[in-house]
């Protein structure tokens, strides 16, 4: 048995912890690409062919958003994070219930669908302070996009993301398919530094990891999490 101290923790969310919150994930039964094309609506050709329409599709997702609230998964998280500032949260969500939650820090990694910014002078709006439906900017006059990372655009804070992956212990996946890359392969570099890793799924994904819990987040975090604060330590087999 190995007992390790909770801190140098790498936590990273996909759309899964939002689920319950009912914010459709991506793939799956519901998933918002079932009924959307990625080239459609999530890349920089769709927005530079049609903007008008990626912004329809985009401030759809962003009232959603607005009006969904945090759910038990993301306030266990909460709890769990305040324990150490060597806890860290990375998410590909772009909806900002982690923050809803009352954390700060959040890593988005694929951006944050409650800012747009100017692709040609770079400044950046709250998606509050934006004219619909096609927001301009105020300093050059060009259209402004969503704050998002879209296929074929490279994820942001990588740097600081390998330099965490680097100090971690342990490594949490929480709610993400585990298709989309760099994200996807996360925790074989932490594996391959010496991390345990710990996964939580409604579904088995069939990756490897030393702990596996399977059902909803908002169920299993909070009664994880809480065993092991309780303990002041997570407990792998080897
Ligand atoms: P996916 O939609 O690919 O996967 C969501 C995962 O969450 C699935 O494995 C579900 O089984 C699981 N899940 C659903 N409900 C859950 C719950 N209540 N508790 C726990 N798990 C649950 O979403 P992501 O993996 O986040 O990228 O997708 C990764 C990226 O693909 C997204 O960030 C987005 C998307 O295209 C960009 O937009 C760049």
């Amino acid at each position: 048995m190995i007992k390790l101290p909770l801190k140098n923790i790498f936590i990273l969310t996909g759309a899964g912890i939002s689920a319950e919150s009912g914010i459709a994930t991506f793939r799956g039964t519901g998933g918002l690409w079932n009924n959307y094309r990625i080239e459609d609506v999530a890349t920089p050709a769709a927005f530079n062919k049609n903007p008008s329409l990626i912004w329809e599709f985009y401030f759809e997702r962003i009232d959603k958003i607005r009006k969904s609230k945090p759910n038990d998964g993301h306030y266990a998280i909460k709890k769990l994070i305040s324990l150490s500032k060597n806890i860290h949260l990375i998410t590909q969500n772009v909806d900002d219930l982690h923050e809803k939650a009352g954390i700060k820090n959040v890593i988005h990694m694929h951006g944050d669908i409650m800012t747009a910014f100017c692709p040609k002078c770079k400044k950046k709006y709250s998606v509050t302070r934006i004219k619909r439906p096609l927001p301009m900017c105020k300093q050059c006059d060009s259209i402004l996009r969503p704050n998002v990372v879209w296929f074929g655009e490279k994820p942001i804070y990588l740097e600081k993301i390998y330099n965490l992956l680097t100090k971690s212990s342990v490594f949490i996946s929480i709610g993400t398919s585990g298709n989309v890359y760099p994200a996807a392969e996360f925790h074989l570099i932490a594996k391959s530094l010496g991390a345990r890793t710990v996964f939580i799924n409604l579904e088995d994904t069939g990756i490897q990891s030393d702990l596996f819990f399977l059902g909803k987040a908002g169920i299993i975090l909070p009664q994880l999490f809480d065993k092991w604060i309780s303990k002041g330590y997570i407990e792998f087999n080897k």
